[in-house]
């Protein structure tokens, strides 16, 4: 495993022995009778196969992922959605009460909610309002990313950003990713990455050591009710090491991996293919639409299916909106995004809904 990694890496993961589970030392066959896991020898009606534990990362699947995401499939570490990657992510680096993450707010909240229960520390570089958009605090990042006596180990960046949208230049991400390596892993969560022109970083993963991205199927598939999502990196090593000793001994329900293969195929990848592109005519038209507005102050640009913004009475929308249904997410008064709702891209007909909501409110 190469340096980068293997160096900040929590010691007792070195060490550590992993589960074997009787699926990972058996792969299921037909013709076998398998007697090694308890598992029930019944199988009810209209539930056959799921009396057997699933295999923990099917080798055709992570082959699927790896095609999806221009890897190898040694590559990818699969999890129960993205937000399970960042619970082992942070398991591996950050040793309790000594490490911390760093994080770039408002951004999405779980880096730090995973941090704070290890507990590990929260290191805040928030971003920078420029020119009616953010950005990121470039040397910022790197002065407490480097700094001995904050013990950052993970930097997490998303990109595009939750809740604000934006996108980040792939050229300082790699800039971040040189300066801090040595003393800690650039997470870069790609949630959204499929709603960006910028698209992904992972062709960058095989010459940035530290450099780890998270994907998931939940969003641009339409699938999050699977939970299903995975981490890339360069180093086969450490995924290896990862799925052996940070994974559960069956991470991922039957059910989701027999669908993940449904949602990754030519036909069905064509189709949600087709509807980001809806959902990008769409978000355009809000985002049009919503700045004309008397009670909007002003609509970040953004890069992924939801629109941050900046509301004379963002409460008072929120709010009215709630009694009729219609249930936005309120950021207004979380620091950053003051007097701002967060408002997914839905159908036209829903976000129709949304822009004769506005034309009525009454301030
Ligand atoms: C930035 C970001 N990362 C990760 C996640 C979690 O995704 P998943 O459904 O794959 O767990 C979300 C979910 O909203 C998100 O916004």
């Amino acid at each position: 495993m190469n340096d980068a990694l293997y160096k900040l890496i929590r010691a007792h993961y070195r060490t550590l022995e992993g589960y074997v589970s009787a699926g990972m030392e058996m792969a299921k066959d037909d013709r076998k009778i398998f007697l090694n896991a308890n598992e029930n020898p019944y199988e009810l009606p209209g539930l056959e196969g799921l009396n057997r534990y699933p295999e923990p990362q099917p080798k055709a699947l992570l082959e699927a992922y790896a095609r999806a995401y221009g890897v190898e499939a040694d590559q990818v570490v699969m999890t129960r959605g993205a937000d399970e990657a960042i619970v082992i992510l942070t398991q591996l680096f950050c040793e309790p009460h000594e490490d911390a993450v760093l994080i770039c707010s408002p951004t999405f909240g779980m880096y730090g909610v995973d941090a704070r229960s290890m507990p590990a520390g929260v290191v805040d570089v928030p971003l920078l309002k420029q020119e009616g958009t953010f950005a990121l605090d470039k040397d910022g990042i790197i002065a407490a990313a480097t700094d001995q006596g904050k013990c950052v180990k993970l930097v997490f960046l998303c990109s595009p950003n939750n809740p604000t949208g934006t996108s980040f230049s792939h050229e300082v991400i790699s800039e971040i990713c040189e300066a801090v390596e040595g003393h800690a892993v650039v997470v870069l969560d790609e949630t959204y990455a499929e709603f960006s022109e910028n698209g992904s970083m992972a062709e960058d993963l095989e010459s940035t050591p530290n450099l780890i991205i998270l994907r998931t199927l939940s969003k641009s598939y339409a699938f999050a009710g699977m939970r299903m999502g995975c981490f890339l990196c360069g180093d086969t090593d450490f995924t290896a090491l990862a799925r052996a000793k940070a994974l559960e001994a069956y991470p991922l329900p039957l059910m989701s991996i027999e669908a993940a293969f449904y949602v990754l195929s030519p036909e069905i990848s064509a189709l949600a293919k087709e509807n980001i592109k809806k959902i990008l005519a769409e978000r355009a038209r809000m985002a049009a639409a919503l700045q004309e507005s008397d009670h909007v102050v002003h609509v970040y640009p953004a890069d992924a299916n939801f629109l941050l913004v900046e509301m004379n009475d963002a409460k008072g929308f929120y709010n009215y909106a709630a009694a009729q249904d219609v249930i936005l997410r309120d950021f207004s008064a979380k620091p950053g995004t003051e007097g701002c709702l967060r408002i997914s891209i839905g159908t036209p007909e829903q976000n129709d809904i949304v822009l004769k909501l506005l034309s009525e409110f009454q301030k």
